[in-house]
């Protein structure tokens, strides 16, 4: 990851995390408590457009919801990107959930402010919320299939 760790977060990007994670799919069943939990150990990283946020083939170290700007998703062997995605939206899981290297190349399509989850305290969320652990999985799977329409 070369992007740069802000020094914490102001109240607007705090109250962005909370009400953007409780509106989101796979967050609407965490309860306030396990959101708070989970808050402090998300850092906000800032990116440059065209930085590469993860690495196919790399080891999964971290999770990313996008704040700011945006990221695209590019796989050897595919000739057009496999996904766009824009705030709100999240990246990262599949390596984490599977064990297995980065699936597909994530690049900045301008510069970026991401919410960065490390691998161990994203596990540690997940082992605490079922819910979520279940509906991330739903997510990465139908990503997974699309990923093996190549
Ligand atoms: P991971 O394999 O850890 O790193 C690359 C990420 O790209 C992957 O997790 C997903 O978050 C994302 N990704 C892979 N395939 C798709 C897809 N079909 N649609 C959207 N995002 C994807």
């Amino acid at each position: 990851m070369d992007g740069i760790v802000l020094d914490g977060m102001g109240e607007k990007e705090y109250l962005w995390l909370e009400r953007g994670l409780k509106k989101m799919g796979f967050f609407s069943k965490l309860s306030l408590k396990n959101l708070a939990g989970v808050l402090p150990y998300m850092a906000l990283v800032r990116f440059d457009k065209g930085a590469t946020v993860c690495a196919e083939g790399e080891p999964g170290d971290g999770f990313y919801l996008i704040y700011e700007g945006g990221v695209s998703v590019t796989k050897e062997g595919w000739d057009k990107p496999v996904a766009s995605l824009k705030p709100g939206e999240f990246f990262g899981e599949m390596s984490l959930l599977f064990r297995q290297p980065r699936t597909a190349t994530v690049r900045t399509t301008k510069p970026s402010r991401l919410f960065a989850l490390h691998a161990k305290d994203f596990a540690r969320m997940l082992k605490k919320n079922p819910t979520v652990a279940r509906t991330l999985r739903g997510v990465a799977e139908s990503r997974r299939k699309e990923l093996a329409q190549s």
